[in-house]
């Protein structure tokens, strides 16, 4: 008997029950006897929020602030996420905390998401690839994750009620690949639930999501954990899959759970499955000693990296790296006071924070530095302080805008009502751009906003994202070239807010939110479409250049089954040492049902000297051609080709390839007594069978068995005509010349295919 097996078996009913439910805000409930420690609990996932006793929210212990997920998404890098999660599980260790509430990998379905900067990305590939690699990191070191918000968990408007509307192939492709990814690959402790519903249902009682394909098809082995306070229906969500309720004490849903095993509404083994699984992750917490202290000086130093990686180079014609300005005007309340994380769950409280005027002085020690707040902190309009700004600004050299979206814009718990800075803030970069050609504006925003009314009047543009406590420095990093930026978009810019894909859905009304645009969200959207963006997905600056060659597939024609790889060179033309990271997309030719024009694959990033080549190898495999067909509910390939984009965004391909792919499923047929002539001529098995009599009923070219001129009477071509007539309709039209009924016909046609398939 396993040690779990042989615990679980010496639990009474109401041991079960309460190990099911919080003892109080973060912790699991101990069972001293059984020498069962309890699990401490704390958010991430940037940064380990380790609230000091058992309340919700009190201020938490200091801890490293890291760059949030939108900052750790453009890096695209994944061995530096890897370090970073071994970082947060040094400091988990240190804090005493098991499990790190994160990383999120909700899709950013619209840009106004008012937590959109606590997630990854647009894309489900970077995004599932990034958080396994940060899972990994953290768990290596034997603390634990919590995976989140499973799932279409998209915006905050009624986040702990709206029913998210989401078809099932849209669901699989987009807002559930992701977390398929990172539980598949990385494994992570646990899962928690969202608050919202899916289709209806609660996701705390969701047992398609819960049970059927988190636990039984992915193969977690985790518990699910409830968001807090998500759970309505405790045998419900019990029933559905969901292990853990926090957060606790929660005295009448542990009465609730034995009440029902007691009479029999909820079956032992249930609980019994619930209990194995805390039971499992508790004990492997327990071999990690919580105890020590981290290295703060190094995690501050590492803050400040991951910063820079992440930083997004957006527009720059040339005055970047700056070279030997002697005046700076800095302009912006937040060079002196940064906006470095977000409102929420997330908020970390730093152990130090390094001020952007502070850091850029350092940085540049002969420079003279001149300040204006240049905008309040509320949402006035200060005339006074742009007169200010204008006036410093006139005189140097150069002007620094720091320009920060406020927290009552963007936060936790609430969305975003547009992707405008405020009005104070697009005047003043009005007002210096229009006397300081050499301005560059620098923001700290955890998503998008739109730069149309003030854009072309600068010189530079740096996404400098929600950085972390040591963000001010990595900006003057980059201002002086000390790094090369190599960040890149994780999510488009768009031009207008009703530019973006869910703008007509978003964020739902009556308690319900219809994912209308379905697959095609982000620049899934904007690429089939063709719709013009600010700054396209994948789109960064470097101060230096690179070429791609030699481009190549280890196989032109392959089968589904087989793993190839992409290889192309990239040489570093430029002068300065620098990151390129390059994008693999794939664009299905022809497909059964629609596809967005490409989709991302495969990425790496890499450091080149300069003069530097390098041959960049990327994986492709099954899913990287399949698409989710909600006719057969699986997963499917399709005989035909494929492009290769190689690109460095997604609108910057740089070599394309082509491939040749051959299905090895065998999938069983969709046709049924609905189904159109077309779609017997499109099923392989189906069109031979039906082709000769459909030929010769035909053969005269008039659906009433007449000659074609019939039909042209009316002006119609008959053969199109015909594609989209169910074919048991079309055998009642010419039933005269069969020699049975048409429906017996049509089932005899069935059968056959049947036949043929089974
Ligand atoms: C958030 C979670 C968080 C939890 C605990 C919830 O409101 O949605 O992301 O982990 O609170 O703070």
């Amino acid at each position: 008997m396993s040690d779990v097996q042989a615990i679980v078996a010496q639990m009474s009913l109401e041991e079960k029950a309460a190990l099911c439910t919080g003892v109080n805000a973060w912790a699991t409930t101990p069972i001293p006897r059984l020498n069962l420690p309890e699990l401490f609990m704390s958010d991430g996932p940037h940064g380990i929020r380790r609230v000091p006793d058992g309340h919700l929210n009190t201020k938490s212990l200091p801890a490293t602030c890291f760059p949030t997920a939108s900052s750790l998404a453009a890096t695209w890098d994944v061995v530096l996420l890897n370090r970073l999660g071994q970082a947060l599980a040094e400091e988990a260790i240190a804090l005493k905390t098991n499990l790190i509430l994160g990383p999120g990998v909700n899709m950013k379905r619209s840009p106004l998401c008012g937590r959109n900067f606590e997630y990854f990305s647009e894309d489900p590939h970077l995004a599932g690839e990034l958080a396994a690699s940060l899972i990994d990191g953290i768990q290596s070191r034997g603390v634990g994750t919590a995976l989140k918000h499973f799932a279409a968990n998209n915006q905050e408007f009624e986040r702990f009620s709206i029913n998210a509307q989401v078809d099932e192939r849209t669901l699989r492709e987009i807002y559930l690949a992701a977390f398929e990814t990172a539980v598949t690959k990385a494994k992570p402790w646990s899962v928690m639930c969202a608050y919202n519903k899916i289709n209806g249902t609660y996701a705390s009682e969701h047992y398609q999501l819960l049970t059927k394909i988190l636990k039984e098809e992915w193969g977690f082995a985790g518990f699910v954990v409830s968001d807090w306070g998500a759970v309505h229906d405790r045998t419900a969500s019990l029933q559905a899959g969901l292990d853990l309720e926090m957060p606790g004490p929660k005295q009448t849903h542990i009465n609730a759970i034995i009440e029902a095993v007691r009479d029999g509404r909820l079956q032992q083994q249930t609980l019994d499955e619930a209990v194995r699984r805390i039971v499992g992750v508790a004990l492997l917490a327990r071999q990690t000693p919580k105890s020590g202290c981290f290295d703060a000086a190094a995690h501050h130093a590492l803050a400040r990296q991951v910063a820079a990686e992440g930083m997004v180079l957006l527009k720059n014609n040339g005055l970047l790296p700056l070279q030997n300005p002697q005046q700076l005007a800095v302009i912006g309340r937040a060079a002196q006071q940064p906006h470095f994380q977000g409102g929420g769950s997330s908020h970390i409280n730093p152990t130090q924070v390094d001020l952007p005027f502070v850091e850029l002085q350092k940085v540049a020690p002969w420079a003279e530095l001149r300040f204006a707040p240049g905008y309040p902190d509320d949402d006035c309009f200060e005339p006074a302080l742009i007169a200010e700004a204008v006036t410093i600004a006139q005189t140097a050299d150069v002007a620094l805008l720091y320009i920060a979206l406020p927290t009552f814009k963007e936060s936790e718990g609430y969305d975003r009502h547009d992707l405008d800075l405020t009005e104070q803030q697009v005047a003043l970069i009005q007002a210096v751009t229009a006397v300081q050609p050499n301005t560059v504006v620098i923001l700290n925003n955890g998503a998008p906003v739109v730069m149309r009314d003030w854009l072309d009047g600068t010189a530079a543009v740096l996404e400098a994202w929600l950085m972390g406590q040591a963000g001010g420095g990595a900006i003057a990093d980059i201002l002086f070239g000390r790094v090369n930026p190599s960040g890149k978009l994780a999510e488009t810019f768009p031009l207008k807010l009703s530019d973006t894909p869910a703008h007509l859905n978003f964020p739902g009304e009556n308690g319900v939110v219809r994912y209308g645009e379905g697959l095609f969200i982000g620049y899934r959207y904007y690429d089939t479409k063709e719709v013009p963006v600010q700054f396209p997905f994948g789109h960064g600056l470097s101060y230096t250049t690179f070429t791609y060659s030699n481009a190549q597939l280890s196989a032109t024609s392959f089968s589904d089954m087989t793993d190839v790889t992409v290889s192309v060179d990239i040489t570093n033309t430029g002068t300065l040492a620098g990151k390129e990271v390059v994008q693999v997309y794939v664009h299905d030719q022809e497909a059964r049902l629609i596809r967005p024009f490409k989709e991302l694959k495969g990425f790496a990033k890499i450091l080149l000297q300069p003069g530097e080549t390098q041959t960049v190898t990327i994986p492709l495999n099954f899913r990287a051609f399949a698409y989710y067909d909600p006719a057969y509910h699986q997963w499917i390939t399709e005989d035909g080709q494929f492009d290769i984009l190689i690109g460095a965004s997604a609108t910057d391909i740089r070599c394309t390839l082509t491939a040749t792919v051959h299905s090895t499923l065998q999938l069983p047929t969709i046709l049924h007594n609905e189904s159109t002539i077309r779609a017997w001529f499109d099923d392989p098995i189906g069109k031979p069978i039906l082709e000769p009599m459909f030929n010769e009923l035909t053969k005269q070219g008039g659906l009433f068995g007449n000659d074609a001129t019939a039909d042209t009477a009316i002006g119609i071509d008959m053969l199109s005509f015909l594609m989209d007539l169910p074919l048991r309709s079309f055998l009642h039209y010419r039933e005269e010349s069969l020699t049975q009924p048409a429906d017996d016909v049509a089932n005899m046609l069935l059968e056959q295919v049947h036949g043929a398939t089974s």
